[in-house]
């Protein structure tokens, strides 16, 4: 059985130290065998923030997967923004914006899905394009039909309907499509809502803010922990309440024939 950790929205430079220490605690009973990090590392890009976030990364004892969110990519500075928009990106958090990470078990894909600029007047918007489509089915294709197959991006695929208002991923519905019957999950953020839902037979599951003060009214921090196999998984929510996280619901998938169904 695989074990996921899936973080999102951390934030730095809206962090919290005591949800940090917590976070790492709860880990440690969790043992993951991989975290995924879906994007918004940081609040403004700043050199300050990348730095807190490069620090907490070197002290996480586990393989971790990153994608970066909107926020990492400066509000600031424009000429920043437009000529070398993944600079202290690849300087303090990695080289790769896509990475991805095998194991006997599972194959775990990054997307980015944050954008530099966009026709669309709401630059945080999300973009996901043909070319990065057609290079995740390739990997797959290579992939053992017994391996879970995870995709990790910041922006959403799916929304419950209060809060269509934040926009899906741009061509996610396409992309969506291609990924039938291909992809297994697909772990998001940005919303910092938590939620996990079947959508063209494929789970798409989302984290809320983990570690940060940038909470939706009546939500509070949390994670998810991801556990199971290319049959059966579930997904736990973890929520910050009486100062540490801890178990607050569980939804189970099963596949099918036609696609991942949830158990009721
Ligand atoms: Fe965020
Ligand atoms: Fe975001």
């Amino acid at each position: 059985m695989t074990i996921i950790a899936h973080i999102s929205d951390l934030h730095f430079g809206c962090e919290s130290p005591i949800l940090r220490e917590s976070l790492l605690e709860t880990l440690e009973h969790i043992h993951p065998e991989l975290v995924v990090i879906s994007g918004d590392l940081t609040q403004q890009a700043s050199r300050l923030e990348f730095r807190a976030a490069r620090e907490f990364l070197s002290t996480l004892p586990y393989p971790y997967l990153i994608v970066p969110g909107n926020h990492d990519l400066t509000e600031r500075n424009l000429p920043e923004r437009l000529l070398f928009p993944w600079q202290k990106w690849r300087h303090y958090i990695s080289p790769e914006l896509e990475p991805t990470k095998n194991d006997e078990a599972f194959i775990a894909i990054g997307i980015n899905t944050a954008r530099r600029a966009s026709l669309h007047p709401d630059w945080s918007r999300g973009s996901i394009s043909r070319l990065q489509v057609a290079r995740i089915r390739r990997q797959l294709q290579t992939t053992p039909a017994s391996s879970l197959r995870l995709l990790t991006a910041h922006h959403p695929f799916w929304l419950p309907p209060l809060f269509v208002h934040r926009e899906l991923v741009r061509h996610g519905e396409t992309a969506l499509q291609a990924f039938r019957s291909e992809v297994d999950i697909i772990l998001s953020g940005h919303v910092h809502l938590a939620y996990a839902q079947v959508t063209q037979g494929v789970i798409v599951s989302h984290a809320g803010t983990t570690l940060s003060n940038r909470l939706l009214l009546h939500h509070t921090n949390s994670f998810n922990v991801i556990r199971g196999d290319r049959e059966r998984l579930s997904v736990e929510l973890m929520e910050w309440g009486s100062q540490r996280f801890r178990f607050a619901r569980q939804q189970v998938f099963q596949r099918h024939e036609d696609g991942w169904h949830q158990q009721h």
